[in-house]
């Protein structure tokens, strides 16, 4: 099979051609051609080389977590699914990822590709949709009538997690650049800062909670945007407890945790009309695709999500 895979950390032009081995079918396990992966800031941030103490892989490195296929061969133990099965998940970090004709898995945070959803659709949602659940539902606990702000909410995370904030009855603010303002709030925002020159804390006092899902982000603007005892969940980076307590705030940095569960229930709502995945730019499976795939989540402008495609819809 091919695979896009890189033998050095470094920039975008890391990626090189490779046929690997299509491994056995392990009793436990999922054969699955791949249609469709799609781009995560993380799978940037891991061939850069920024998480080699977590993630100590040997080259090369196939990249790549979300993915929707068609199922091409199960193991003896597999009865969830079958072969000719169209499906959608999402991986765990690991040395063998999407960025592949074909992918060999455990089932555990697969499921099954509703037929609403082209391959697209569904290799753009899982990590995304997830992590955008988790961190409204489990984390900040958002309710009905609440405020929150979602800084960088135009991404991939971003822009679900806008949707589904809306749908939980909060007002919402969020950040993001002035040709972002009606995608923002065609989703459900009611105030879209531009966050290139307003302080947030011009703009908005009080509220509730903040998701924060921007790297660069001042933490003490967010702080001046929450009321005491305000919560704040950063995806990107650690909260100090001093802060916390001099803020009056409670929050910490949190991590994804995907299960099928989660992935089921984003996607049943994508399936059922009520929440909408922006993919906003196909790539083809090319070391030039991935490599420009890449470039445009690095430039950190990324609307929605970006797919790589290895069979057109
Ligand atoms: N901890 C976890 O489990 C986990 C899981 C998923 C993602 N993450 C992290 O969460 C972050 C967001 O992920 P993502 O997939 O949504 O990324 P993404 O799709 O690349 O986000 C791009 C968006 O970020 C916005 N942005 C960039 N800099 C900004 C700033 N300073 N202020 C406000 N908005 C800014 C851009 O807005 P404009 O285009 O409007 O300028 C763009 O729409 C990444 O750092 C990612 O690594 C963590």
């Amino acid at each position: 099979m091919e695979a896009i895979v890189i033998n050095h950390y470094g920039d975008a032009k890391q990626f090189e051609t490779a046929t690997l081995p299509v491994p056995e079918v392990g009793a436990h396990e999922l054969q699955i051609a791949i249609h469709a992966t799609a781009i995560n800031p993380f799978d940037c941030q891991l061939r850069q080389g920024r998480h080699q103490e977590s993630y100590p892989f040997h080259f090369p490195i196939t990249l790549g977590s979300d993915f929707a296929g068609v199922v091409q061969a199960v193991g003896t133990d597999v009865t969830a699914f079958k072969v000719g099965d169209a499906v959608m998940g999402t991986l765990p970090p690991t040395r063998e990822g999407t960025y592949a004709e074909v992918l060999t898995t455990h089932g555990k945070t697969i499921i099954h590709k509703p037929a609403q959803l082209s391959f697209t659709t569904a290799a753009a949602l899982p990590l995304a949709g997830i992590t955008a659940l988790q961190a409204l539902r489990d984390h900040l606990k958002l309710q009905a009538g609440e405020h929150i702000l979602i800084n960088a909410a135009a991404g991939g995370v971003g822009h679900l997690a806008v949707q589904l904030a809306a749908q939980t009855g909060a007002i919402i603010a969020v950040t993001g650049s002035p040709d972002r303002t009606d995608f923002l709030k065609q989703l459900g925002a009611t105030t879209v800062i531009d966050y290139h020159d307003t302080r947030l804390a011009d703009v908005i006092h009080d509220y509730d909670a903040a998701l924060d899902l921007a790297a660069s982000a001042d933490l003490d603007e967010l702080a001046a945007c929450l009321k005491s005892g305000g919560r704040i969940m950063s995806l990107t980076k650690p909260l100090p407890e001093a802060w916390l307590q001099q803020n009056q705030l409670t929050g910490r940095q949190i991590w994804s945790k995907p299960n099928a569960t989660d992935l089921a229930t984003v996607t049943d709502l994508v399936a059922n009309g009520n929440l909408t995945v922006t993919v906003s730019r196909t790539l083809p499976f090319s070391e030039l695709g991935l490599n420009i795939a890449h470039r445009l989540s690095e430039a950190g402008h990324t609307q929605g999500k970006l797919v790589v495609q290895m069979i057109a819809d």
